[in-house]
């Protein structure tokens, strides 16, 4: 059978743009041509565009006049406009996470600790209905592009629980590092909140997932109910003593959440996320159902180590994320990208754009984890109180 062709567009043309450009040269259940890219910053778009023989086009319009699916690769603040030029324009739109989010209340001092969490899950779930709105009207579709729900070691989970019909009485898992790189990351006004949203949706999402497939399984849906949750700003204490290992120069988010949410089967799942971890990435979730138990090491992980007895040897060489030092043990990813998810959901969205195949991680999917992170932050304002969430 003849593959069908789907043109493709990058919008901004950073850090993901990178990974999603590289993931779409191994797509083969449809045949992509990346058309080009649009962002924000012209210069850094021509040259991304230039190193990878696509256009750069100078308007998101002009950009959608000659694709048929978007990658939305922007800052979250940009996913919403975004995405619903491009859904009403009968576009796909491959979103890059968190789906949206509150972003500040526009004033030059806006500052996290001050604002009125209520406010912030009103205008998160506010921007939430738009874009599925949007979706309603339009012929394309959103596909949430939350990598964690398409690691193997997750997907392996999905095929354990559908073929036993396993009961996930509690997981738990985390996402940690030492800190993201990004300038804008320090302002929750830029990212939607700190950590809890930055990080913390990765293994929520895919706790959200793995719920939801053991609801298809057994015909009935399950979903997050409540959630109780503590966050804080560690490296902002006056006490935190700085060595350089750890970045601390946030202005106003969370760099430490940990949130508890109850499904609506009393079933439960425990995240915890910061921004203190010093070893590298650290990014697992593990699932204790009733008749087994999984543990998904994402990253790191020991499918390779390597002992190195001098730092400079591995000069010229990529170990695993965030990794402090290259010398002594150390978990080298063989293919970091394959074992966190990226080639393997865009395959599969790219499987649904050309021929229907219905998308594991979608806008619903999106849209519940918005809703239980920013209940999650209005818990943590009441000190942990618990929060209805409300399902999509
Ligand atoms: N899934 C993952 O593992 C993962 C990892 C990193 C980032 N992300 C997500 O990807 C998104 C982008 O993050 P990044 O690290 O690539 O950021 P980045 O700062 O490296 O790149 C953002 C790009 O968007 C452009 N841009 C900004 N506003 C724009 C607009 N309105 N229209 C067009 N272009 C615009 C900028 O010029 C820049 O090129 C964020 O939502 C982030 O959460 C996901």
């Amino acid at each position: 059978m003849e593959k069908k062709t789907v043109r493709a567009g990058l919008v901004g043309s950073g850090f993901s743009s990178t990974f999603h450009f590289e993931a779409l040269q191994k797509v083969y259940g449809a045949s992509v041509e990346v058309v080009g890219v649009f962002s924000k910053d012209a210069d850094r778009g021509k040259v991304f565009a230039e190193k990878r023989g696509i256009r750069a086009f100078p308007t998101l319009g002009d950009l959608l006049a000659e694709v048929d699916a978007v990658h939305v690769c922007v800052p979250p603040v940009a996913h919403e406009p975004t995405a619903i030029a491009a859904l009403e324009r009968d576009k796909f739109v491959i979103c890059e996470k968190p789906l949206t989010g509150y972003f500040g209340d526009g004033s030059a001092d806006f500052h996290w600790a001050r604002a009125d969490m209520e406010i912030a899950l009103e205008t998160a779930l506010a921007s939430v209905d738009r874009i599925l709105e949007a979706e309603r009207g339009s012929k394309g579709r959103l596909l949430y592009a939350e990598n964690w729900v398409y690691a193997p070691a997750v997907q392996k989970e999905r095929e354990i629980l559908e073929k036993t019909g396993g009961q996930i009485l509690w997981i738990h898992g985390e996402e940690a590092h030492s800190g993201s790189h990004s300038a804008d990351y320090a302002h929750a006004a830029r990212c939607g909140g700190g950590v809890l949203i930055g990080k913390g949706c990765h293994p929520l999402t895919a706790a959200l997932y793995l719920k939801r497939v053991e609801g298809r399984a057994c015909g009935a849906p399950i979903r997050p109910k409540t959630v109780t949750a503590r966050t804080h700003a560690i490296t902002r204490m006056p006490g935190f003593r700085d060595q350089g290992h750890i970045r601390c120069d946030y202005y106003d988010i969370d760099d430490f959440a940990m949130i508890h949410v109850e499904f609506d089967d009393g079933t439960i799942a425990t995240i915890v996320t910061s921004d203190i971890v010093l070893g590298g990435i650290h990014n697992w979730l593990e699932v204790c159902a009733n008749n087994h138990r999984t543990i998904c090491n994402i990253n790191p992980n020991t499918a390779m180590q390597t002992y190195n007895p001098v730092e400079a040897n591995f000069q010229d060489i990529y170990v695993v994320e965030k990794i402090g030092t290259k010398q002594g043990w150390a978990c080298t990813s063989p293919d970091e990208d394959w074992f966190t998810g990226y080639p393997q959901e865009i395959e599969a969205f790219y499987r649904t754009i050309a021929d229907g195949e219905p998308p594991e991680s979608d806008s619903l999917l999106a849209a519940d984890a918005i809703s239980t992170i920013y209940s999650a932050y209005l818990s943590a304002r009441r000190a942990g109180a618990a929060v209805d969430v409300r399902a999509y």
